[in-house]
């Protein structure tokens, strides 16, 4: 091992290592975890940790080492956060699609992971359902981390401090992949982000008048101009993204959004669903100042493309378009420079900037 390690964890592993000395066998009667508070804000909807993996002090720790620990690959080279960075909203810096250890590109733009207890299913196209399960698909993915599940359960066995860590966290120093799964989900669980301008704003009030004219718009029925002339054109976005009453500004359901006539299968390949063909997740608009580009395939590079796209780009050909934005057909949004405008400046007071500075959440071995 090359990397360093910081001081409270050496003390931490000095410990650790003293206890299995004087205590080999019972390991079952020592495991005593700190069960782990979350501090979610409120006003959320209501969320739940499995109970077959309840959240410890000990168990995010040891998901936050694993999270970062690049033995978990095929040639120890890469590891979840090379493509989950934190600086960039835990999203792949500003790669449209990420490098696995074998040089190959994958299709998809890296996910960004925050608020994640409120998702029930994974991927842009929900193929899993749970954390637990999602951690284990990149590191046997051929072209992401490329490992076997035997391999790297025996390098984490025969590893200095694992066993002990493992011991800690679940009562057991045999390490199996089914708790490096459990492991790394509660780490993914600690992962909350609410403290953007918006999130302060006083439901929006204490925005620039730009900001808020963007988050009239954002949270506004297309035609809501026509009867009340005081207010700007709206977006029709908070139909699949939240907003107002929904602060995580994402229903994580399933919608296809107009960006192609002949789309990706999306959730089609996991329901089978004709209906389903061409949907894909609606992401958080949460952090978007870090996580460009966006979609599932990384198309676009600016939100003010974004916008144009809802704006005068839906492709109304598309198979199981949204009815809200099919809509749009005969009824354009009509959105003016000074509204797309408004739009992106209200979607940049959803940055949180502590969140991607947050000592929790970063590497822990520096
Ligand atoms: C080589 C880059 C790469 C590595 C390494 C990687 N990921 Fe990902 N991650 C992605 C991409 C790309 C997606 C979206 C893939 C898709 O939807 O098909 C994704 C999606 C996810 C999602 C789904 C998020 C959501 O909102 O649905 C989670 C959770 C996740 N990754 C966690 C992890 C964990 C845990 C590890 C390490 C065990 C990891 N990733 C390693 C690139 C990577
Ligand atoms: C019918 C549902 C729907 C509506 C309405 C909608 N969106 Fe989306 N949005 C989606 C889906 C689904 C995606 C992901 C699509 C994909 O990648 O294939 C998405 C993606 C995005 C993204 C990219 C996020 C990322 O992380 O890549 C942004 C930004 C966005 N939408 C903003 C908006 C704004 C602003 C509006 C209103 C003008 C809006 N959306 C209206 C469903 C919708």
């Amino acid at each position: 091992m090359s990397k360093k390690i910081s001081f409270s964890l050496v003390g931490l592993l000095v410990f650790l290592m003293a206890c299995r000395q004087t205590n080999p066998v019972k390991d079952e009667a020592h495991y005593t975890p700190t069960p782990y508070q979350l501090k979610v804000p409120s006003g959320l909807p209501s969320f739940s940790v499995p109970a077959s993996n309840p959240m410890t002090v000990e168990g995010v720790q040891l998901g936050r080492m694993l999270f970062y620990e690049p033995l978990l690959s095929g040639d120890n080279t890469l590891s979840c956060a090379s493509c989950h960075k934190l600086t960039y909203g835990m999203s792949d810096s500003t790669n449209k699609f990420s490098k696995g250890i074998d040089g190959i590109y994958g299709k998809k733009n890296a996910m960004p992971l925050f608020n994640l207890l409120w998702a029930s299913k994974f991927f842009w196209n929900g193929r899993t359902s749970s954390l637990e399960e999602q951690a284990l698909k990149p590191i046997q993915d051929v072209i992401e981390m490329h490992e076997t599940l035997p391999n790297m359960v025996a390098e984490l066995n025969q590893h200095a401090y694992y066993p002990a860590l493992f011991k800690q966290a679940f009562g057991t120093s045999m390490i199996t992949a089914e708790l490096v799964g459990k492991a790394i989900a509660q780490f993914e669980r600690t992962l909350l982000s609410f403290s953007s301008k918006f999130d302060f704003s006083n439901g929006g009030v204490s925005l620039t008048p730009s900001e808020y004219r963007g988050w009239q718009i954002f949270k506004g029925e297309a035609s809501q101009h026509l009867t009340n002339p005081s207010l700007p054109p709206g977006g029709d976005c908070f139909h699949c993204h939240g907003g107002e009453g929904n602060p995580l500004f994402s229903t994580y359901e399933f919608f296809n959004n107009g960006l192609d006539s002949m789309p990706d299968s999306g959730y089609f390949s996991v329901t089978l669903n004709p209906a389903d063909l061409g949907k894909f997740k609606a992401p958080s608009l949460r952090n978007l100042k870090y996580t460009a580009p966006y979609m599932h395939d990384g198309r676009f590079d600016s939100l003010e493309q974004v916008v144009r796209h809802y704006n005068s780009g839906v492709i109304y050909s598309s198979p199981n378009l949204d009815p809200n934005l099919k809509k749009h057909k005969t009824k354009p949004l009509l959105l003016e420079e000074q509204d797309i405008a408004d739009l992106v400046n209200f979607l940049n007071t959803l940055n949180d900037e502590d969140f991607t500075k947050n000592n929790n959440f970063t590497n822990p071995f520096k």
